[in-house]
């Protein structure tokens, strides 16, 4: 057993946890899932996947993305990116919904589905019965040779390496690289991008990981943070646009590792119900980077601050409207809007990872939850 331990500390690579080594491991897993395939100064990206099959891309009348958890925050991350993109619609389904409700699929749509352990059970149903209806199915896989990167007619594989912990992080930025590359192929092929715009989108994703890496210097202020709003009962998490699904994400995180009830809404829908909920028990972990409807955030954060609830706000280097409002600012690199997410995911990663911490929760291993849901 002591064997076991020793080589189980090894594994972790003197992280306390596999939680946070993955979350360390962003920068490199990112710059792995770009590697040969991104050739920014050539104005090339390569993808044997989408190459080999760009007439079904181009021809398709819309794109069903399918995956459950936080493969499907991806998706829906994606759906900006795709749609602003390349101009081209799409929708992004729970896997376990989409199955079951018989579905209207022609043989002119493409189906993503997206999962880090290539074997959920719901997400390797919706794409058998997206094939029985004849559409052209492409998996977007972290585990090579896995059941759903067989099913699939091709696919492209997030080559982040083996993520141990189950609340998943490096699985997902690199999902969402995988996605964006295959949106500017896309976006470049079908020429909805202009040529400059396509090139600083490219010399952009290629500083990513160096970006991300900077993210993750707030560390210790995020420990700090962490530290005093550890005993909260519930916590409200905002974003808008590309970071709407960043909120969920985030929200997601905090409810698998820490047992604290989360909830992630768009910013704007807050007047809609979750404002009710608002005083000065309330957390609000709010996106507010620069880009992105940050005007309207920050009059969303107005809202919050004129009912007392705390506000950790998300932003960007150097912000100074948001740190004026807020109790708490966290900062990440600019960047361009939508490659956002990569970025603002990092502090809501490690500020659950924390609290988890703190509260002494399993964190690699949260109860009820599994790596890879292989039942119904
Ligand atoms: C489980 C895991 C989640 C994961 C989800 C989908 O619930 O605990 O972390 O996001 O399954 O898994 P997949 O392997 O398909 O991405």
């Amino acid at each position: 057993q002591k064997l076991q331990l020793n080589l189980e500390q090894i594994e972790k690579g003197g992280y306390d946890h596999f939680m946070l080594k993955e979350i360390y491991e962003q920068p490199l897993a990112i710059k792995d899932t770009y590697r040969g395939r991104l050739l920014a100064d050539e104005g090339i990206i390569k993808m044997a996947g989408i190459e080999d099959n760009m007439k079904r891309f181009l021809n398709a009348d819309r794109i069903i993305i399918v995956a459950c958890g936080t493969s499907w925050h991806a998706g829906l991350v994606a759906e900006y990116i795709f749609e602003d993109l390349a101009r081209i619609p799409v929708e992004v389904e729970y896997a376990s919904e989409f199955r079951y409700r018989n579905p209207v699929i022609t043989e002119k749509d493409v189906v993503i589905s997206i999962s880090q352990s290539g074997e959920t059970a719901d997400t390797l149903a919706a794409i058998k019965l997206a094939k029985s209806k004849g559409a052209f199915v492409f998996g977007v896989c972290n585990v090579v040779g896995s059941s759903i990167a067989r099913e699939t007619d091709a696919g492209a594989y997030t080559h982040a390496g083996p993520e141990i912990g189950v609340a998943s992080t490096k699985a997902f930025t690199t999902q969402i690289t995988v996605l964006t590359l295959i949106a500017l192929r896309l976006a470049r092929a079908k020429g909805t991008m202009s040529s400059s715009d396509y090139r600083r989108h490219l010399h952009e994703l290629e500083l990513i990981p160096e970006k991300v890496t900077k993210a993750l210097e707030a560390d210790k202020h995020i420990q700090a943070v962490s530290q005093l709003y550890k005993d909260s009962h519930n916590m409200l998490y905002l974003g808008r646009g590309y970071n709407f699904p960043v909120a969920l994400e985030g929200a997601l995180k905090l409810k698998e590792i820490s047992y604290i009830h989360a909830e992630g809404y768009p910013a704007a829908e807050m007047k809609h119900g979750p404002i009710a909920l608002i005083d000065e028990n309330m957390p609000v972990i709010i996106i507010a980077t620069k880009k992105g409807h940050y005007e309207k955030v920050v009059s969303n954060i107005q809202e919050i601050k004129a009912r007392k609830g705390k506000i950790i706000g998300i932003v960007t280097e150097g912000d100074v409207s948001v740190r004026e409002l807020a109790d708490h600012v966290i900062e990440v690199p600019e960047t361009l809007e939508n490659l956002s997410p990569l970025l603002t995911t990092i502090p809501l990663q490690l500020l659950s990872y924390h609290i988890a911490v703190m509260l002494g929760k399993n964190v690699d291993q949260p109860r009820n939850l599994a790596k890879s849901v292989t039942v119904e």
